[in-house]
């Protein structure tokens, strides 16, 4: 009611001096209680809309109020009128694609980024945040420390030394929130505007698109069963910075072999770029040894290792971190604290608890068998129902494969037409500078059981396979 009569003020439907009907009469008209319309009324002439005259009714006020002058939408409806100016930088991220909005839940959900919520530790987790809010609520009541929970910096620079390789003391982990935020503050921090930075090809759309929109120079380097080209990285440069997926190449699951790692450090000593070594899933290798992290052969502070949370646990955590070289901290720490003011503690203390007690660890491995059983479902099924229509790309670990099939039809229309029918997929020709020969996907197996795995896939075969089939 209030709605109703305040918009037809603002759009001079009701003008000026006008006589609003009685609230009885509204009422009735509306079928609502008297006390519903006194309210409306009520709320509109403490808002300076309508006026009451004692005895004579109720009238729309010869002015309107400041502010609503213009307006001729409904209240709560957002104002559309002004654009605000955008910067440079503003009006590029502006025309980056934005993921399609999913109207539906989907029935099968093969996209990459989800991991399995019917089997995390819950209880465990609770009992994390449980004991944070008890025995460590006392950050909560000052600003964090800009580089991170002190007891997690630790709990990391431990684990990845461990399983990882990294060489590094725990003031070098700076914790922020997620791989993506690292490294626009990196590239805020390290780069001007032009600089020539290098990405694979193909390669994670997201760090592309971030350094593409700070208006640096991109050169994409190809990228072959071993991993990066580093004799194209090293004819193509000298760049300031590379951003890298060496234990599982994003997309295409490939592992930076020893000698392009080393070559990799070599171009980065002889002109003096930074390396990022985007470790985002390497938790999950299911064959073979995991390889060494680049940062642990680096032994001239080339190298900033990026781990993150968002596959090995929850990726709504926002939790990730940055193993810098040491001239690196302080001027991180410093752009950190201006960026964002320091990363929330609830979760990071949760977090530095769950890992102490040995909850991260047993996470790790129980996923690790769940998803090799997963991703073993998905390889088994694309085979059965595609035959030799499909080919699989390396699949030793991580939570996704890339998957190339034998159609006609460009990875958009098909993932369109599988989403249409509640399968969805993530179209992998975005990743390259070029368009794959054939429609390639990214198909994630973490979130999807394997039953579900098995029918998803079939379902699949059948809606690809038959241009414009209904449900
Ligand atoms: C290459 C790569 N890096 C990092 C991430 C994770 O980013 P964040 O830590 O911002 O969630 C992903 C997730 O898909 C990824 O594919």
């Amino acid at each position: 009611v209030y709605d109703a009569i305040r918009t037809a003020i603002l759009s001079g439907r009701l003008q000026a001096g006008e006589r609003l009907p009685a609230t009885r009469r509204l009422a009735n008209e509306l079928g609502v209680s008297r006390m519903t319309v006194a309210e409306a009324y009520d709320q509109l002439q403490a808002e300076g809309y309508i006026r009451g005259r004692q005895g004579s009714g109720t009238y729309v006020a010869p002015s309107l109020p400041v502010g609503g002058l213009s307006e001729d939408t409904p209240s709560r409806a957002a104002p559309t009128a002004v654009a605000p100016r955008l910067s440079t930088w503003g009006r590029r991220v502006a025309s980056t694609p934005a993921e399609p909005a999913q109207t539906v839940r989907p029935l099968y959900d093969f996209r990459p980024n989800r991991v399995a919520p019917d089997r995390f530790s819950w209880d465990a987790w609770r009992a994390s945040v449980e004991r944070a809010l008890t025995q460590d609520r006392s950050h909560l009541l000052v600003y964090p420390p800009t580089g991170g929970h002190p007891e997690l910096r630790l709990a990391i620079a431990e684990h990845v030394a461990r399983y990882r390789s990294v060489r590094c003391l725990p003031e070098q982990v700076v914790i922020v929130s997620g791989t993506q935020m690292a490294l626009n503050l990196l590239a805020q921090l390290c780069l001007d505007e032009g600089d020539p930075v290098a990405v694979e090809d193909p390669g994670y759309p997201a760090a592309r698109l971030s350094l593409e929109a700070r208006g640096l120079r991109l050169a994409r380097i190809p990228v072959d069963d071993e991993g990066i080209r580093t004799d194209a990285l090293a004819v193509s440069g000298p760049h300031r910075l590379v951003h890298v997926t060496p234990s599982h190449q994003d997309p295409t699951g490939v592992t930076l072999s020893l000698s392009r790692r080393l070559a990799l450090l070599e171009v980065a000593v002889a002109t003096g770029c930074l390396i990022v070594e985007d470790d985002y899933d390497s938790e999950f290798r299911y064959e073979g040894r995991p390889v060494e992290s680049l940062q642990g052969l680096d032994r001239h502070g080339h190298v900033v290792y990026a781990g993150t949370f968002s596959k090995s646990l929850l990726p709504g955590l926002r939790i990730g971190f940055l193993v810098l070289p040491p001239a690196l901290i302080e001027p991180f720490l410093r752009a950190k604290a201006l960026w964002d003011g320091g990363t929330a503690m609830l979760e990071q203390a949760a977090l530095a608890q769950f890992i102490r007690s040995g909850e991260y660890e047993r996470h790790i491995r129980r996923m690790r068998r769940l998803y090799r059983r997963r991703r073993d479902a998905l390889v088994a099924a694309l085979e059965h129902h595609f035959g030799a229509a499909v080919t699989i790309g390396a699949r030793h670990g991580g939570l996704s494969v890339l998957v190339t099939l034998d159609l006609p039809e460009h990875d958009d229309v098909l993932a369109a037409r599988a989403a249409a029918h509640g399968v969805e997929l993530r179209p992998a020709s975005r990743y390259w500078s070029h368009l794959p020969e054939r429609p390639t996907f990214l198909l994630g197996f973490a979130g999807v059981p394997e039953e579900a795995i098995r029918a998803g896939v079939e379902r699949l075969s059948r809606i690809l396979r038959q241009p414009g089939m209904s449900q």
